[in-house]
Protein backbone atom coordinates (compact mmCIF):
# COMPACT_ATOMS: atom_id res chain seq x y z
CA UNK A 1 0.00 0.00 0.00
CA UNK A 2 1.33 3.61 -0.78
CA UNK A 3 2.41 5.66 1.81
CA UNK A 4 2.07 9.72 2.04
CA UNK A 5 4.00 12.07 3.65
CA UNK A 6 1.93 14.20 6.01
CA UNK A 7 2.39 17.62 8.02
CA UNK A 8 0.53 18.99 10.97
CA UNK A 9 0.65 22.73 11.03
CA UNK A 10 -0.38 23.64 14.69
CA UNK A 11 0.17 19.97 16.35
CA UNK A 12 0.55 21.09 19.63
CA UNK A 13 -3.13 22.31 19.62
CA UNK A 14 -6.50 20.47 20.61
CA UNK A 15 -7.10 20.06 17.39
CA UNK A 16 -3.25 19.49 16.15
CA UNK A 17 -3.24 16.32 19.07
CA UNK A 18 -7.04 14.91 17.88
CA UNK A 19 -5.28 14.63 13.95
CA UNK A 20 -2.28 12.86 15.82
CA UNK A 21 -5.03 10.53 17.44
CA UNK A 22 -7.21 10.21 14.55
CA UNK A 23 -4.95 9.32 11.68
CA UNK A 24 -3.46 6.63 14.02
CA UNK A 25 -7.23 5.22 14.92
CA UNK A 26 -7.98 5.45 10.94
CA UNK A 27 -4.51 3.60 10.43
CA UNK A 28 -3.78 6.25 7.96
CA UNK A 29 -0.77 4.83 5.43
CA UNK A 30 2.39 7.48 6.87
CA UNK A 31 5.58 7.44 5.09
CA UNK A 32 7.30 10.27 6.90
CA UNK A 33 5.63 12.95 9.74
CA UNK A 34 5.97 16.63 10.08
CA UNK A 35 5.15 18.25 12.70
CA UNK A 36 4.60 22.79 13.21
CA UNK A 37 4.03 24.63 15.86
CA UNK A 38 4.57 28.54 16.79
CA UNK A 39 8.30 29.37 17.73
CA UNK A 40 7.77 28.66 21.61
CA UNK A 41 7.32 24.73 20.74
CA UNK A 42 10.27 24.50 18.46
CA UNK A 43 12.59 21.20 19.83
CA UNK A 44 9.59 19.98 21.88
CA UNK A 45 8.87 16.03 21.38
CA UNK A 46 5.28 14.51 20.88
CA UNK A 47 4.88 10.96 20.91
CA UNK A 48 3.26 9.25 18.08
CA UNK A 49 3.01 5.78 17.44
CA UNK A 50 6.15 4.76 19.63
CA UNK A 51 8.11 7.18 17.93
CA UNK A 52 9.15 10.51 18.90
CA UNK A 53 8.53 13.45 16.48
CA UNK A 54 10.28 16.86 17.33
CA UNK A 55 8.49 19.98 16.60
CA UNK A 56 10.10 21.94 13.62
CA UNK A 57 10.05 25.99 13.13
CA UNK A 58 7.38 26.55 10.27
CA UNK A 59 9.49 28.91 7.84
CA UNK A 60 10.50 29.01 3.95
CA UNK A 61 12.15 25.70 4.05
CA UNK A 62 8.93 24.16 5.53
CA UNK A 63 6.81 21.44 3.64
CA UNK A 64 9.64 19.60 1.20
CA UNK A 65 8.34 16.67 0.26
CA UNK A 66 4.91 16.29 1.71
CA UNK A 67 1.70 15.49 0.36
CA UNK A 68 -0.84 16.50 2.86
CA UNK A 69 -0.50 19.10 4.94
CA UNK A 70 -3.00 19.35 7.67
CA UNK A 71 -3.15 23.43 9.26
CA UNK A 72 -4.66 23.98 12.20
CA UNK A 73 -2.78 27.10 14.05
CA UNK A 74 -5.13 29.81 13.05
CA UNK A 75 -6.02 32.02 10.01
CA UNK A 76 -3.14 34.26 9.98
CA UNK A 77 -0.87 30.85 9.59
CA UNK A 78 -2.61 29.63 7.24
CA UNK A 79 -3.05 32.74 4.99
CA UNK A 80 0.96 33.00 5.42
CA UNK A 81 1.68 29.13 4.69
CA UNK A 82 -1.14 27.22 3.21
CA UNK A 83 0.27 28.76 -0.49
CA UNK A 84 3.81 27.96 0.24
CA UNK A 85 3.14 24.31 1.07
CA UNK A 86 0.63 24.05 -1.63
CA UNK A 87 3.60 25.51 -4.02
CA UNK A 88 5.92 22.97 -3.12
CA UNK A 89 3.41 20.41 -4.30
CA UNK A 90 1.30 19.21 -1.09
CA UNK A 91 -2.44 19.31 -0.39
CA UNK A 92 -3.81 21.87 1.89
CA UNK A 93 -6.47 20.80 4.48
CA UNK A 94 -7.20 24.16 6.15
CA UNK A 95 -8.81 24.23 9.56
CA UNK A 96 -9.11 27.48 9.98
CA UNK A 97 -11.42 30.85 8.21
CA UNK A 98 -8.56 32.16 5.98
CA UNK A 99 -9.88 30.34 2.93
CA UNK A 100 -13.12 28.90 3.29
CA UNK A 101 -14.69 31.68 1.13
CA UNK A 102 -12.45 31.72 -1.32
CA UNK A 103 -14.21 30.42 -4.95
CA UNK A 104 -11.00 28.98 -5.97
CA UNK A 105 -10.93 26.60 -2.87
CA UNK A 106 -13.11 23.65 -2.25
CA UNK A 107 -15.31 23.97 1.57
CA UNK A 108 -15.66 20.23 2.27
CA UNK A 109 -17.43 17.95 3.80
CA UNK A 110 -17.46 14.42 2.81
CA UNK A 111 -21.21 13.15 3.40
CA UNK A 112 -22.02 16.27 1.70
CA UNK A 113 -19.85 17.32 -1.17
CA UNK A 114 -16.73 15.55 -1.52
CA UNK A 115 -16.78 15.77 -5.17
CA UNK A 116 -15.90 19.47 -4.75
CA UNK A 117 -12.39 18.17 -3.32
CA UNK A 118 -11.35 17.55 -6.90
CA UNK A 119 -12.40 20.89 -8.68
CA UNK A 120 -10.49 23.36 -7.19
CA UNK A 121 -7.24 23.92 -5.82
CA UNK A 122 -4.66 22.42 -3.67
CA UNK A 123 -5.63 24.29 -0.37
CA UNK A 124 -8.92 22.77 0.35
CA UNK A 125 -10.90 24.38 3.45
CA UNK A 126 -12.80 22.63 6.25
CA UNK A 127 -15.62 24.33 7.63
CA UNK A 128 -16.57 25.92 10.98
CA UNK A 129 -17.28 22.95 13.09
CA UNK A 130 -20.91 23.83 13.89
CA UNK A 131 -21.34 24.52 10.38
CA UNK A 132 -19.85 20.86 9.76
CA UNK A 133 -22.38 18.61 12.04
CA UNK A 134 -25.47 20.67 10.26
CA UNK A 135 -24.85 20.62 6.67
CA UNK A 136 -25.01 16.49 6.85
CA UNK A 137 -28.73 16.56 8.42
CA UNK A 138 -29.34 19.31 5.74
CA UNK A 139 -28.24 17.33 2.92
CA UNK A 140 -30.40 14.97 3.44
CA UNK A 141 -33.59 17.06 3.74
CA UNK A 142 -31.93 19.17 0.87
CA UNK A 143 -32.06 15.49 -1.15
CA UNK A 144 -34.91 14.48 -0.44
CA UNK A 145 -37.37 17.41 0.19
CA UNK A 146 -35.82 20.52 -0.97
CA UNK A 147 -35.13 23.56 1.41
CA UNK A 148 -36.59 26.82 1.32
CA UNK A 149 -35.35 28.75 4.36
CA UNK A 150 -33.23 27.33 7.35
CA UNK A 151 -32.92 28.95 11.14
CA UNK A 152 -30.10 27.79 13.57
CA UNK A 153 -29.55 28.07 16.84
CA UNK A 154 -25.93 26.66 18.28
CA UNK A 155 -25.13 25.78 22.02
CA UNK A 156 -21.28 25.42 21.66
CA UNK A 157 -19.08 23.92 23.65
CA UNK A 158 -15.35 25.84 25.57
CA UNK A 159 -13.35 23.28 23.25
CA UNK A 160 -14.70 25.16 20.02
CA UNK A 161 -12.38 28.16 21.30
CA UNK A 162 -8.92 25.67 21.84
CA UNK A 163 -7.27 25.75 24.75
CA UNK A 164 -8.19 28.99 25.87
CA UNK A 165 -11.68 28.17 26.17
CA UNK A 166 -10.88 24.67 28.34
CA UNK A 167 -8.88 26.50 30.60
CA UNK A 168 -11.16 29.57 31.42
CA UNK A 169 -14.13 27.14 32.32
CA UNK A 170 -11.70 25.21 34.59
CA UNK A 171 -11.00 28.45 36.33
CA UNK A 172 -14.32 29.30 36.56
CA UNK A 173 -15.14 25.95 38.56
CA UNK A 174 -12.29 26.58 40.56
CA UNK A 175 -13.96 30.20 41.64
CA UNK A 176 -10.63 32.20 39.91
CA UNK A 177 -11.36 34.79 37.57
CA UNK A 178 -12.11 34.67 34.07
CA UNK A 179 -9.17 35.30 31.25
CA UNK A 180 -10.88 34.93 27.98
CA UNK A 181 -14.13 34.50 27.86
CA UNK A 182 -16.09 38.33 28.72
CA UNK A 183 -18.35 36.70 31.56
CA UNK A 184 -17.23 33.62 33.88
CA UNK A 185 -18.37 30.74 31.49
CA UNK A 186 -18.69 28.14 34.20
CA UNK A 187 -21.93 30.56 35.51
CA UNK A 188 -23.40 31.61 32.36
CA UNK A 189 -24.34 31.41 28.67
CA UNK A 190 -22.34 34.09 26.14
CA UNK A 191 -24.34 34.89 23.13
CA UNK A 192 -20.98 36.15 21.92
CA UNK A 193 -18.56 33.98 19.27
CA UNK A 194 -16.11 35.78 17.73
CA UNK A 195 -16.34 39.22 16.83
CA UNK A 196 -19.59 41.45 15.78
CA UNK A 197 -20.29 42.73 12.80
CA UNK A 198 -22.00 45.66 11.90
CA UNK A 199 -25.23 43.88 10.87
CA UNK A 200 -25.46 43.06 14.59
CA UNK A 201 -24.29 39.13 13.85
CA UNK A 202 -20.74 37.99 15.00
CA UNK A 203 -18.10 36.74 12.69
CA UNK A 204 -19.27 33.07 13.60
CA UNK A 205 -22.82 33.52 12.72
CA UNK A 206 -21.92 34.86 9.24
CA UNK A 207 -19.68 31.75 8.73
CA UNK A 208 -22.40 29.07 9.80
CA UNK A 209 -24.83 31.30 7.33
CA UNK A 210 -22.10 31.73 4.34
CA UNK A 211 -20.61 27.84 4.45
CA UNK A 212 -23.80 26.72 4.80
CA UNK A 213 -24.81 28.25 0.99
CA UNK A 214 -21.40 26.96 -0.47
CA UNK A 215 -21.58 23.47 0.66
CA UNK A 216 -25.13 22.84 0.24
CA UNK A 217 -24.94 24.92 -2.96
CA UNK A 218 -27.96 26.74 -1.86
CA UNK A 219 -27.11 30.31 -2.62
CA UNK A 220 -30.75 31.66 -2.90
CA UNK A 221 -32.17 29.50 1.12
CA UNK A 222 -32.53 32.64 3.36
CA UNK A 223 -30.79 31.83 6.66
CA UNK A 224 -30.01 33.21 10.06
CA UNK A 225 -28.33 31.99 13.35
CA UNK A 226 -27.92 32.63 16.47
CA UNK A 227 -24.48 31.32 18.21
CA UNK A 228 -24.23 31.33 22.02
CA UNK A 229 -21.22 29.48 23.97
CA UNK A 230 -22.02 26.97 27.08
CA UNK A 231 -20.28 25.69 29.78
CA UNK A 232 -20.06 22.56 28.30
CA UNK A 233 -16.62 21.29 27.94
CA UNK A 234 -16.88 19.29 24.63
CA UNK A 235 -19.91 18.58 22.04
CA UNK A 236 -21.50 21.66 20.10
CA UNK A 237 -25.37 21.25 19.69
CA UNK A 238 -26.92 23.11 16.89
CA UNK A 239 -31.20 23.55 16.98
CA UNK A 240 -32.18 23.82 13.04
CA UNK A 241 -35.14 25.19 12.65
CA UNK A 242 -35.98 24.35 8.43
CA UNK A 243 -38.73 24.90 5.85
CA UNK A 244 -38.96 22.24 3.20
CA UNK A 245 -40.08 22.83 0.05
CA UNK A 246 -42.47 19.71 0.05
CA UNK A 247 -44.76 18.60 2.36
CA UNK A 248 -43.61 15.39 4.26
CA UNK A 249 -44.67 13.03 7.17
CA UNK A 250 -42.20 12.80 10.03
CA UNK A 251 -41.71 9.23 9.43
CA UNK A 252 -40.05 9.91 5.48
CA UNK A 253 -38.29 12.44 7.47
CA UNK A 254 -36.54 10.16 9.86
CA UNK A 255 -35.96 7.31 7.01
CA UNK A 256 -33.92 10.20 4.84
CA UNK A 257 -31.79 10.64 8.04
CA UNK A 258 -31.79 7.26 8.59
CA UNK A 259 -29.86 6.55 5.16
CA UNK A 260 -27.74 9.36 5.66
CA UNK A 261 -24.53 8.63 6.11
CA UNK A 262 -22.59 10.26 9.27
CA UNK A 263 -25.76 10.24 10.76
CA UNK A 264 -26.91 8.36 14.16
CA UNK A 265 -30.66 8.74 14.06
CA UNK A 266 -31.25 9.08 18.02
CA UNK A 267 -34.85 10.15 18.67
CA UNK A 268 -36.76 8.31 21.20
CA UNK A 269 -37.88 10.68 23.64
CA UNK A 270 -40.15 8.45 25.70
CA UNK A 271 -36.75 6.57 26.58
CA UNK A 272 -34.86 10.04 27.23
CA UNK A 273 -33.56 9.34 24.51
CA UNK A 274 -32.30 12.26 21.90
CA UNK A 275 -28.92 14.38 21.39
CA UNK A 276 -26.19 15.17 23.82
CA UNK A 277 -22.77 16.19 24.80
CA UNK A 278 -21.77 12.65 26.81
CA UNK A 279 -23.39 10.47 24.13
CA UNK A 280 -21.58 12.25 21.26
CA UNK A 281 -18.64 12.71 23.25
CA UNK A 282 -14.96 11.18 21.19
CA UNK A 283 -17.49 10.08 18.39
CA UNK A 284 -17.10 10.85 15.00
CA UNK A 285 -21.09 10.37 14.12
CA UNK A 286 -23.83 13.68 14.18
CA UNK A 287 -25.99 12.45 16.40
CA UNK A 288 -30.01 13.85 15.32
CA UNK A 289 -32.83 13.82 17.31
CA UNK A 290 -36.29 16.33 18.89
CA UNK A 291 -37.17 15.90 15.09
CA UNK A 292 -40.61 17.01 15.46
CA UNK A 293 -42.91 19.57 12.72
CA UNK A 294 -42.01 23.16 13.49
CA UNK A 295 -45.49 24.62 15.00
CA UNK A 296 -44.89 27.94 13.77
CA UNK A 297 -44.24 27.06 10.22
CA UNK A 298 -45.38 25.57 7.48
CA UNK A 299 -43.68 22.72 5.94
CA UNK A 300 -41.51 23.30 8.84
CA UNK A 301 -39.14 20.81 11.11
CA UNK A 302 -37.20 21.39 14.39
CA UNK A 303 -34.46 19.12 14.92
CA UNK A 304 -31.25 18.97 17.82
CA UNK A 305 -27.63 18.06 16.17
CA UNK A 306 -24.72 17.51 18.73
CA UNK A 307 -21.36 16.14 17.31
CA UNK A 308 -18.02 16.29 18.76
CA UNK A 309 -16.39 19.73 17.18
CA UNK A 310 -12.56 18.35 17.51
CA UNK A 311 -13.27 15.28 16.09
CA UNK A 312 -16.16 15.38 13.15
CA UNK A 313 -16.06 19.32 13.77
CA UNK A 314 -12.46 19.74 12.68
CA UNK A 315 -9.65 16.87 12.85
CA UNK A 316 -12.01 13.95 11.98
CA UNK A 317 -13.28 15.74 9.16
CA UNK A 318 -10.40 17.09 7.60
CA UNK A 319 -8.92 13.51 8.09
CA UNK A 320 -11.78 11.88 6.28
CA UNK A 321 -11.16 14.38 3.30
CA UNK A 322 -7.37 13.15 3.31
CA UNK A 323 -8.69 10.06 3.07
CA UNK A 324 -10.71 10.39 0.14
CA UNK A 325 -7.96 12.62 -1.47
CA UNK A 326 -5.50 9.47 -1.02
CA UNK A 327 -7.95 7.23 -3.09
CA UNK A 328 -7.65 9.57 -6.09
CA UNK A 329 -3.79 10.71 -6.21
N1 LIG B 1 -11.31 23.62 18.65
C1 LIG B 1 -12.24 23.40 17.74
O1 LIG B 1 -13.31 22.82 18.01
C2 LIG B 1 -12.02 23.83 16.31
C3 LIG B 1 -12.97 23.43 15.37
C4 LIG B 1 -12.81 23.82 14.04
C5 LIG B 1 -11.74 24.60 13.69
N2 LIG B 1 -10.82 24.97 14.62
C6 LIG B 1 -9.71 25.81 14.15
O2 LIG B 1 -8.48 25.09 14.29
C7 LIG B 1 -7.42 26.01 14.60
C8 LIG B 1 -6.72 25.58 15.88
O3 LIG B 1 -7.66 25.46 16.91
P1 LIG B 1 -7.33 24.72 18.30
O4 LIG B 1 -8.65 24.62 18.95
O5 LIG B 1 -6.50 23.53 18.10
O6 LIG B 1 -6.44 25.88 19.03
P2 LIG B 1 -5.27 25.72 20.11
O7 LIG B 1 -5.52 24.57 21.01
O8 LIG B 1 -5.16 27.08 20.70
O9 LIG B 1 -3.96 25.40 19.22
C9 LIG B 1 -3.38 26.36 18.36
C10 LIG B 1 -2.21 25.71 17.63
O10 LIG B 1 -1.66 26.66 16.71
C11 LIG B 1 -0.26 26.80 16.92
N3 LIG B 1 0.21 28.13 16.55
C12 LIG B 1 -0.18 29.31 17.10
N4 LIG B 1 0.51 30.33 16.50
C13 LIG B 1 1.33 29.78 15.60
C14 LIG B 1 2.32 30.28 14.70
N5 LIG B 1 2.57 31.59 14.61
N6 LIG B 1 2.99 29.41 13.92
C15 LIG B 1 2.75 28.07 14.00
N7 LIG B 1 1.85 27.53 14.84
C16 LIG B 1 1.15 28.37 15.64
C17 LIG B 1 -0.10 26.53 18.40
O11 LIG B 1 1.25 26.24 18.71
P3 LIG B 1 1.86 26.48 20.21
O12 LIG B 1 1.38 25.35 21.06
O13 LIG B 1 3.32 26.44 19.96
O14 LIG B 1 1.34 27.81 20.65
C18 LIG B 1 -1.04 25.33 18.55
O15 LIG B 1 -0.41 24.18 18.07
C19 LIG B 1 -8.09 27.39 14.64
O16 LIG B 1 -7.97 27.97 13.36
C20 LIG B 1 -9.52 27.09 14.95
O17 LIG B 1 -10.40 28.08 14.50
C21 LIG B 1 -10.93 24.60 15.92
Amino acid sequence: MKKYNIAIVGATGLVGRTFLKILDEYQFPINQLTLYASPKSVGKKILFQNQEYEIKALDENAFENVDIALFSAGAKVSKEFAPLAAEKGAYVIDNSSAWRMDENCALVVPEVNIEDAFTKSAIIANPNCSTIQSVVPLKALSDQFGIKKIVYTTYQAVSGSGKKGIDDLERGLQHLKNEFYPYDISQTCIPEIDEFLDNGYTKEEMKMINETKKILHLDNVPISATCIRVPVKNCHGVVIAVELAKQFTLDEVRDAFAKQKGIVLYDDVKKHIYPHSIVANNQDQIFVGRIREDLANKNGILLYCVADNVRKGAASNAIQIAMALIEKI
